[in-house]
């Protein structure tokens, strides 16, 4: 029976040394001191043996047990640091690698040269006003002096959502808004996206953006709206380049008028872009309509204002020296990461 004893024990510790796994030390364990085990079996035959043997083998089954636990125990300890030390290796990271580019955005170019002309206008005291793309026709036309039936609009077809509701053609609709629930000194800009009925090609596009203007105070004068958009053009394009005023027709200013600037690719001089002008339009612009200025609850014979509106997307596609403006619009980030 001694010899059986050792013979278990040399078994299972040379299984111990040869078991790889935390599952290989917990099968020895059972093959040996389980309930069913090799050791336990040796102790249900204590019965059979002499009152002297039994001490004896009962003292060598415990130190034979002992051993064994022993022995799982340091085994489980190495392997499981074998374990770590095999995770850290693998997952090492390694610092030196170059990185994964995250891929930053940037801004569209609309953005920047509204931003930039935003800016212009912030710093000489003008705040900026929002309104709805979705606008009534009332905003729109009627209270800026374009009633239905009037020539005007037929330059500004839109896309209507019933007889009184459409998207707007023009952000001029922001000045009636602001004029109805500010009370004059008034200095706003309102830039948004407008719609108009038009077939996409080169220089329309159903969809495009405008910057609006309106200043209305007491004794506002052309001679300001001149200097004030005289001043912002030389921002824009340079202080060299000049501007001159046109006269021009808006149902909702009198006098109007467009204003051009120097053309800032020959400065003057002459070539395709201005179509040897050596100048390029800018804006419409013009002094506030009496009439805009009552239907909106404000005495004309006290207060006096000048509206402007230009058009984004020509801004911009000057600026760049882009030739087709449907590529502001196309989303292909090939263009857009130039900017
Ligand atoms: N709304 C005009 C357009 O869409 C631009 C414009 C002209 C705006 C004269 C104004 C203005 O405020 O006074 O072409």
């Amino acid at each position: 029976m001694k010899a059986i004893i050792e013979r278990i024990g040399s078994e299972a510790l040379s299984s111990l040394a040869a078991a790889k796994t935390p599952t290989a030390v917990e099968d020895v364990r059972v093959r040996y001191l389980g309930k069913k085990g090799e050791l336990t079996a040796v102790l249900k035959q204590m019965g059979a043996l002499s009152a002297e043997e039994r001490p004896i083998i009962g003292a060598l089954v415990n130190e034979a047990r002992k051993k064994i636990e022993t022995a799982i125990i340091s085994r489980s300890k190495e392997l499981s640091k074998t374990v770590t030390e095999a995770r850290l290796m693998a997952e090492t990271i390694d610092v030196t690698l170059p990185g994964i580019d995250p891929g930053i955005g940037k801004l569209h170019p609309l953005t920047k040269v509204l931003n930039e002309i935003t800016e212009i206008f912030l710093g000489m005291g003008f705040a900026v006003a929002e309104g709805p793309e979705v606008e009534y026709d009332k905003y729109c036309f009627e209270m800026l002096n374009i009633p239905k039936g009037h020539p005007a609009r037929d330059t500004q077809d839109t896309f209507y959502i019933n007889e009184n509701v459409l998207l707007r053609t023009q952000t001029s609709s922001v000045q009636v808004r602001v004029m109805l629930e500010q009370k004059p000194p008034i200095r706003i800009i309102s830039p948004g996206r407008v719609y108009r009925v038009d077939t996409v090609d080169a220089t329309h596009s159903p969809t495009f953006h405008q910057i609006e203007g309106l200043v209305v105070d007491k004794g506002v004068t052309m001679a300001d709206l001149k200097g004030t958009l005289q001043a912002v053009a030389k921002s824009l394009y340079g202080n060299d380049i000049s501007v001159r005023f046109r006269p021009h027709h808006f149902p909702y200013t009198e006098p109007s008028a467009e204003m051009d600037a120097t053309c800032f690719v020959c400065r003057g001089e002459g070539c395709a872009l201005c179509k040897g002008e050596g100048f390029i339009e800018l804006l419409g612009c013009g002094m506030v309509h009496p009439k805009v200025l009552s239907r909106c609850g404000i005495d004309p014979m006290v207060y006096s204002g000048y509206a402007f509106g230009m058009g984004l997307d020509r801004i911009t596609m000057m600026r760049y020296g882009i030739r087709d403006l449907r590529l502001l619009f196309e989303n292909d980030l090939r263009f857009l990461d130039q900017f």
